[in-house]
């Protein structure tokens, strides 16, 4: 048989980083013809990452519109998607995570009777409105997938739970651990470490390491409104309580987040606003920060690896490792519980120590290489 041809699909920040391990891997794999496609889902933030990884982008079909609902952008993906679909004929296409692009992208596969693999499977909270609407994304992708990576074999038991059956299920490990893995051995090289240096001097006071700071990082859709207010509130109320402390905050793109945020929070003299940061200064402040607070998935699984106390201002968490291994705590969009994590973390040292152990629930670096290996036995099957 010819090399079967992969679509790689991804339209925002998080899917970007996390397939890029995936999308390197395959560019020089022989068994198979890289197909890479963003749905452009996302523009600056992803395009970010795209430049950072050096991604190759066979198509971009730019839906992206300023303050885009999810109904109008479900409808242009969907279109747009099995436009692409019926010109490339693709043998496969690989989906990551819980984002419209992922639902899309596998509903119009499986209407084109095209196999696709689902990256980091099998996370649930168990409430189809937390967080909302990846909760329903995930859960609908699966019965729509034809093989399910699941990063932990705590996600391989909801899938399990769900009667996928175990042949189709393969606990890879999470991407987001090769994605890391790669940046922190290539921030090694002087050179890269000298160009971070420089751009984080110029959008962060000069002593920015000389002093302690909280990296925070907001954009869930269930806390629009009411729980940004509360998130605002909390941080503005921690600036005044720590003022030695600075307070550093890359705002997402969203307008449902940049209003409250710029409103609240913009004047304050230790509370630092910056754009969305590029990957790479992003991962330095991680690893040079105090504590990160936050509620976005990837970061709970970056900062446990990177030795980082997370507090994460959610209800409910689909990634329950971090939690175990004891490096996350969730403190809800709740302003006095986040107050009184953060206040804790930044006064009592054992409390801190006992929470910035460095821990890796979710994978050792290898994940992309057994995506790639279970889709060649799958095809290696079926040709047999
Ligand atoms: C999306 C995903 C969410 C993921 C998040 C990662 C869905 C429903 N949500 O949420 O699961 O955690 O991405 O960040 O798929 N915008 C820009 N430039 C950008 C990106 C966004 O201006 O580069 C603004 C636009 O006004 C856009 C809005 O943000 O309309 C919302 O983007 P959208 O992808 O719909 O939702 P996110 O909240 O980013
Ligand atoms: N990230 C980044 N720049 C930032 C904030 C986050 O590169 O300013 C990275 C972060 O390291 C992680 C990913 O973006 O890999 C998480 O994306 P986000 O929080 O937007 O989405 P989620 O993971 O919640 O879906």
């Amino acid at each position: 048989m010819t090399r079967p041809k992969i679509a790689v699909f991804f339209g925002t920040r998080p899917e970007a980083i996390k397939m890029a391990p995936i999308v390197t891997a395959l560019a020089s794999d022989d068994r198979f013809e890289l197909l890479s496609v963003s749905t452009g889902q996302h523009r600056e933030m992803l395009d970010q990452v795209v430049d950072i990884f050096n991604l190759p982008v066979h198509h971009d079909l730019e839906v992206m519109t300023p303050g885009q609902t999810l109904a109008s952008l479900s409808s242009k993906l969907m279109t747009k998607i099995d436009a692409l679909l019926e010109d490339e004929k693709p043998d496969f296409a690989l989906v990551q995570g819980d984002t419209t692009t992922v639902l899309m992208a596998s509903l119009a596969c499986f209407y084109r009777r095209i196999p696709t693999g689902h990256v980091e499977a099998g996370l649930r909270t168990g409430d189809m409105t937390s967080p909302f609407p990846e909760e329903a994304n995930r859960v609908l992708a699966t019965p729509l997938s034809t093989l399910h990576f699941a990063p932990t074999t705590v996600s391989e038991k909801h899938l399990l739970d769900e009667r996928v059956a175990t042949e189709k299920i393969f606990v890879t490990g999470n991407t987001v651990i090769d994605a890391l893995h790669l940046e922190v051995e290539r921030q090694k090289d002087p050179k890269i470490a000298e160009e971070i240096e420089s751009h984080l001097a110029s959008v962060l006071p000069s002593d920015w390491h000389e002093k302690r700071f909280v990296l925070i990082t907001g954009h869930r859709r269930e806390n629009f409104g009411g729980g940004f207010e509360s998130i605002c509130a909390a941080i503005a109320e921690l600036a005044e309580r720590f003022p030695d402390v600075r307070f550093v905050y890359p705002v997402h793109l969203n307008p449902n987040v940049q209003g409250p945020v710029e409103k609240t929070l913009g004047n304050l003299q230790n509370v630092l606003l910056l754009p969305p940061q590029s990957y790479r200064p992003f991962v330095a402040l991680m690893q040079a920060c105090e504590l990160v607070l936050t509620d976005s998935g990837g970061v709970q699984e970056e900062a446990p690896g990177l030795g980082k106390p997370v507090l994460v201002m959610r209800d409910t968490t689909e990634r329950p490792e971090g939690v175990d291994a004891g490096t996350v705590r969730l403190v809800g969009p709740v302003r006095e519980k986040i107050v009184e994590g953060v206040s804790e973390l930044l006064t009592d040292r054992a409390n801190y120590d006992a929470m910035a152990q460095a821990s890796n629930p979710y994978g050792d670096g290898n994940a992309s290489k057994r995506i790639l290996d279970a889709i060649a036995d799958y095809f290696e099957s079926k040709d047999s």
